[in-house]
């Protein structure tokens, strides 16, 4: 069944799950160490404590196809069965090709195609609905959406702005046919005025590669903090009430709300505008940072390990990110 109304669909479900953050952990005192910063001031204003670092060999594609293995051997599914593979990234291993091509190849999806998805860190939820789409229209039975960011790579590591607020991960969710309608509604929102407050200034079309741009830190992200926190909090308050109303739910049937981890004060106001109270909200971004594609995933993991989810809960994701774009989605958690 699939199109009831507007933003509502059924006939797909999160089938399985899997994650791959580094090893590497870098503290805030470490930080403190090189830049003019501290534990308390990072850790008030943004909820951080810690946050995982790449290898300097390792790049998103290395990190997904972790995720992604992870993922296929949690559903018992081989490579070759894969249908489509998503990757959805800010960080990815070059411009072209795309990163989803190279994951596809690393795990041996040799029948599936394979593209990214670039929607700033809302790009899970977009991969989401587009992977619920394929499975919902009965085009495709088995489709990895995969989160993968090396972010410790992309920001500006004297702008201590923004370099303090990123970390490094991957998750990897598999989509595929259910008759319970698991998947109930979704919202994906855009609005291109905001561009200027979150990018990457340099290496595309616009403003090729040079040395000028490379002594301008124009590869890096830059961000106007002020901007998009003021974004963030209203985009995702009115997301998260359109895809409830869709499906004629309120706050109080939802069992997990899990956001996109990038502020947790953006995170507290959203919550509370929304009326969710603090046992219904997850949030460890004290321990990852901003991974932004890959945060959503890695919250799923950890709710799901540690019982925070459970079969037959209802859960509410929402993203957030450069575009500006943002995202939710309404879902029964079948694991
Ligand atoms: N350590 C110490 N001081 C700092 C640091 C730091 N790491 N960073 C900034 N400061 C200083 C500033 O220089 C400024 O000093 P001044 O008053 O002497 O000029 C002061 O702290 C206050 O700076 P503000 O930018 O006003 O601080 P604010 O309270 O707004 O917090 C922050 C900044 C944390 C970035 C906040 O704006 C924020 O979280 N915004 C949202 C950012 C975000 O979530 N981005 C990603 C979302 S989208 C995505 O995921 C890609």
């Amino acid at each position: 069944m699939i199109g009831l109304r507007r933003g509502l669909v059924r006939g797909a479900r999160i089938s399985a799950l899997g994650v791959h953050v580094p090893e590497r952990v870098l503290t805030n005192d470490e930080i403190s160490q090189f830049l003019d910063t501290s534990d308390e001031w990072i850790f008030t204003r943004t909820g951080i404590r810690e946050r995982r670092i790449a290898r300097a060999d390792q790049a998103a594609s290395d990190l997904g196809e972790v995720a992604a293995r992870r993922c296929l051997e949690s559903a018992g599914l081989v490579p070759a069965e894969l249908d489509l593979v998503i990757v959805t990234t800010i960080s990815p291993d070059h411009i072209m090709p795309a990163t989803a091509s190279i994951v596809a190849d690393k795990i041996g999806a040799t029948k599936a195609g394979a593209f990214d998805v670039q929607a700033g860190c809302t790009g899970f939820v977009y991969g989401l609905a587009i992977a619920t789409a394929f499975v919902s229209a009965n085009i495709y039975q088995n489709v990895l959406v995969i989160g993968a960011e090396v972010l410790s790579k992309m920001v500006d590591w004297e702008d201590r702005s923004s370099c303090v607020l990123f970390g490094d991960g991957a998750g990897a969710v598999l989509v595929q046919p259910t008759d319970n309608g698991s998947i109930f509604s979704f919202d994906l929102g855009n609005d291109g005025s905001g561009a200027p407050f979150l990018n990457v200034p340099a290496g595309g079309s616009r403003e090729p590669a040079s040395h000028e741009t490379v002594r301008q830190h124009g590869h890096a992200m830059h961000m106007t903090g002020s901007e998009v926190f003021k974004f963030a909090t209203r985009s995702v308050v009115g997301s998260c009430e359109k895809v409830l109303g869709d499906a004629e739910l309120t706050v109080e049937d939802v069992d997990l709300f899990v956001p996109h981890q990038a502020n947790v004060r953006i995170i507290e106001t959203a919550a509370r505008r929304l009326g969710f109270t603090e046992a219904q909200v997850f949030v460890n971004l004290d321990r990852y940072g901003n991974t932004s594609c890959a945060s959503i995933p890695i919250c799923l993991h950890e709710a799901s390990q540690s019982g925070r989810l459970k079969k037959g809960d209802m859960l509410l994701m929402a993203g957030f990110g450069a575009g500006f774009t943002w995202g939710s989605c309404l879902s029964k958690w079948e694991l």
